[in-house]
């Protein structure tokens, strides 16, 4: 990691003492404070911080000094004291000015919600391609927060001012440093992302559907994909527990056999610099032939978070025209208990694309594997082409899309029999239609 990453905002010392502190602004009624505050103590702890209290506040005009009003300034510096903290969390996204003013107020660091997101993506990156890209993003808030004002930065440091040239100010000399790291990392990135690439399309052309598990953090995606493979992923009650996908073989039910592909945990008010930085890694989601979105039915916001994974999956192209079918997995079932879990299940039962499970105890699991081999099965069909030799491209097209099950030549052209999702049909007949 660079430099930069170890510098102020970052570099949240594990066994630290914070206070959360949530602003509830207009506009943000459908999530519950509390549940909001549970997630963001979660979030906290998944780095290490003890969490010595939350509060939040109504904050109805925002201040462009503070974000709080003085009053709830006092009470954060208060809290801060009298539980030792040496870390406030702002659970919103904060400017730096406020950053800067809150901490000479409280005596304390401040981080905001994007800084403690970065953290926990620093700890937990673990591939390389996982690693550059939470650098990259971490840099890119950095860069951002440079342009406005970083006081410690505009310091002149001694040690570093070979790199600037003369009457090169430090703040320019720091961001050029980003600049030209960001760079670096951009190059080894697209390498990565190559390498990532040539191994997609060797998996594509294996005949194995992909299923891609999706869910909002902590909806029990490892648990899920634990009892399906039996694998050794890590399954803990950390947020983000899973950051890199992790890809396993698994037998189903009159499939010979899928991909299950894991990914990182969804999140509400995920930074846009993050979005962009793991979209290779939700790539694996773009050209899944499946998506299962894991719902921890028994949570408060629940609702919210499907609204919020939903949004994230449309923005990166995984639904809609020619995306992978969905199937919902409503899990933590057993946690709902009496009436609230009949109606639940009933729910569940009138909907073709929902399966009611428990990945902690197994219920239902079977239930939702059907359920998936079904949709597999439907979407997908042998069709018959008959193409020409010179179609070189259509070819090769056919053949990294679907699985050819047998070719007939036929003195210059050859009969293709070619099994292949509906959606893909639908885009080699819109790509190669004349020669359908
Ligand atoms: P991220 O890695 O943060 O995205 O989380 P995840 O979706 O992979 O969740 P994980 O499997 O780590 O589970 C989170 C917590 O929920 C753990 O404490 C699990 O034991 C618990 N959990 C998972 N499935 C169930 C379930 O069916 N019922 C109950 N009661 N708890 C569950």
């Amino acid at each position: 990691m660079s430099v930069f990453n170890r510098d102020a905002d970052a570099d949240v010392a594990r066994g630290a003492r914070a206070v959360i502190a949530l602003p509830e602004m207009g506009g943000e009624a459908r999530r519950d404070a509390g549940a909001r505050l549970e997630e963001a103590a979660g979030l906290a702890e998944a780095i290490g911080v003890v969490v010595a209290e939350k509060l939040h506040f109504k904050v109805r005009q925002p201040k462009p000094a503070t974000l709080f009003g003085s009053g709830q300034v006092e009470q954060i510096a208060a809290a801060a004291s009298e539980a030792e903290a040496e870390l406030i969390i702002v659970d919103s996204p904060i400017s730096p000015i406020q950053q800067k003013n809150l901490e000479s107020a409280t005596k304390a660091k401040v981080i905001d919600r994007t800084g403690l997101i970065l953290e926990i993506f620093g700890e937990r990156a673990a591939t390389a391609e996982g690693r550059l890209q939470v650098e990259l993003a971490h840099l890119d808030y950095q860069a951002g927060r440079l342009v406005r004002s970083w006081t410690h930065l505009e310091r002149q440091r001694g040690g570093f001012g070979f790199l600037g040239g003369p009457g090169e100010t430090q703040i320019e000399a720091d961001r050029r440093l980003i600049r030209d790291r960001m760079a670096k990392l951009r190059k080894e990135l697209e390498q990565v992302t190559r390498t990532r690439g040539l191994h997609r399309a060797r998996r594509q052309r294996a005949p194995w559907p992909v299923i891609a598990l999706v869910g909002y953090t902590n909806a029990g995606k490892s648990t899920l994909f634990n009892r399906l493979t039996n694998a050794d992923v890590m399954a803990e009650d950390l947020l983000f527990a899973t950051l890199d996908p992790t890809m396993r073989e698994i037998g189903m039910p009159g499939i010979e056999k899928a991909i299950l592909s894991d990914t990182v945990g969804f999140i509400s008010d995920l930074p846009t610099q993050l979005v962009a930085a793991f979209r290779a890694t939700l790539e694996e989601v773009i050209s899944a032939d499946l998506i299962v979105h894991v719902r921890d039915i028994s949570h408060p916001d629940s609702e919210a978070q499907r609204l919020d994974v939903e949004q994230v999956l449309e923005e990166i192209g995984a639904r809609g025209e020619g995306g992978a079918p969905l199937i919902e997995a409503w899990n933590k079932i057993d946690a709902l208990e009496g009436e609230e879990g009949e109606r639940v299940r009933a729910e569940a039962a009138r909907r073709d694309d929902v399966v009611v499970i428990s990945a902690l105890n197994g219920e239902n699991v079977e239930g939702l594997l059907n359920c998936a081999a079904e949709k597999l099965r439907a979407g997908t069909r042998v069709r018959t082409v008959t193409l020409p030799a010179e179609a070189g491209e259509a070819i090769a097209w056919l053949y990294a899309n679907g699985e050819v099950v047998e070719q007939r030549p036929d003195g210059l052209q050859t009969e293709y029999e070619v099994r292949i999702a509906d959606a893909d049909w639908a885009r080699f007949c819109a790509h190669f239609g004349e020669l359908v």
